[in-house]
């Protein structure tokens, strides 16, 4: 039986840079609330789940970005344009959060949206980028994902420009690195540009936990795996692990294909319902270590063959210090049988 992550072939030595300069030199882990909450999170589940990131060893093996998704803001900006909070949801306001995070040796990301208003209908930042990086400086954002919702159809690429350009300014003459997340749904080949703007891309749409939309989103990315690399992420979206709905091997599959293909891990279960096999899978450290790997080089598919209905693929790519290869059958999502 061949072991289904980890095959060590040989030795590669090749090295890529940042293009964006920012030296993000692997794949962001962290926790978002969208996948469990959508938008029915507040400041108490959000310093929960800081809490057990910490103590339930999440933090540990390289979680670490606490991000908020959409629906944190209020429903207008102030008298002067500045982008402000819920507060019956946020109480005791973004910053006080952002450095209870900070307190627990965690990194905080926020939300915003390169249109008029977020997909959930709230301000989003287009126009106001400028004074909305400074706001986010000031609450020591350190993770930006930004949507593409009510764009105005205004290019994909200005519109996302803008706002790294407004990170950038924001945070000259401090010691801030903010992650730039482009959330455009891989709708203007973000990949191709990408590099020179942000640290992140998403590759797909948003995924929905059914294998149907796993296995989708992994066949979406065959033509992708060249772009990813050291300082730029191709992101084919937050993690479906860890709710219970979802059949383990499943998980499996879906964790260590997102690992390999160097995707950003981005938790969105409650953990406080994580299932015992599903914490042991996301905390994995030989999964972990390939995400982090310091050659940044995504897997890619090298096999594909279709027969009774049925399809095989695998996928190989190299390691600092070897391969990694990822074997899957679509129809029955088998892994150990090889
Ligand atoms: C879009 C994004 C999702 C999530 C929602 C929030 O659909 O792709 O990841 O942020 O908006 O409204």
């Amino acid at each position: 039986m061949i072991s289904w992550i980890l095959i060590l072939i040989i030795t590669f030595t090749r090295f890529t840079t940042c293009k964006n300069g920012y030296g993000f030199k692997s794949p962001p882990m962290g926790w978002n609330p969208y996948n469990a909450f959508t938008f029915a999170f507040n400041e108490t589940i959000i310093k929960n789940q800081a809490d057990i990131i910490v103590t339930g060893g999440y933090l540990k093996v390289g979680y670490r970005y606490i991000n908020l998704d959409d629906s944190w803001q209020a429903p207008n900006r102030t008298a002067d344009g500045t982008l402000s909070y819920n507060t019956d949801k946020f109480p005791s306001g973004i910053k006080a959060l952002s450095e209870y995070i900070h307190g627990k040796g965690l990194l905080f990301g926020i939300y915003s949206d390169a249109g008029t208003e977020t997909c959930g209908g709230l301000p989003g930042s287009l126009d106001h980028e400028e004074i909305d990086a400074k706001t986010f400086v000031e609450w020591g954002v350190d993770y930006l994902k930004y949507d593409n919702c009510y764009n105005k159809n205004r290019p994909e690429q200005e519109r996302y420009q803008k706002m790294g350009k407004a990170l950038k300014d924001a945070t000259k003459g401090t010691d801030k690195t903010i992650f730039y997340s482009i959330c455009e749904w891989g709708q203007s080949n973000p990949w191709l540009w990408g590099p020179d703007v942000g640290n992140s891309w998403r590759t797909s749409v948003d995924i929905n936990g059914f294998w149907t939309s796993i296995l989708s989103i992994i066949d979406s990315q065959v033509r992708l795996t060249q772009y990813g690399g050291p300082g730029g992420w191709n992101d084919p979206d937050m993690l479906a692990v860890g709710f219970d709905v979802i059949p383990p091997i499943e998980q499996i599959t879906h964790y260590a294909f997102w690992a390999a293909m160097k995707a950003p891990l981005i938790l969105g279960c409650d953990l406080n319902k994580v299932n015992d096999a599903s914490k042991a899978l996301i905390l994995n450290k030989d999964i972990i270590s390939v995400n982090q790997d310091p050659l940044g080089l995504s897997i890619c598919q090298v096999y594909y063959k279709t027969y009774n209905e049925t399809s095989f693929d695998i996928w190989t790519g190299p390691l600092i210090d070897g391969y990694v290869a990822s074997l899957y059958q679509k129809l029955y999502t088998l892994l150990t049988n090889y």
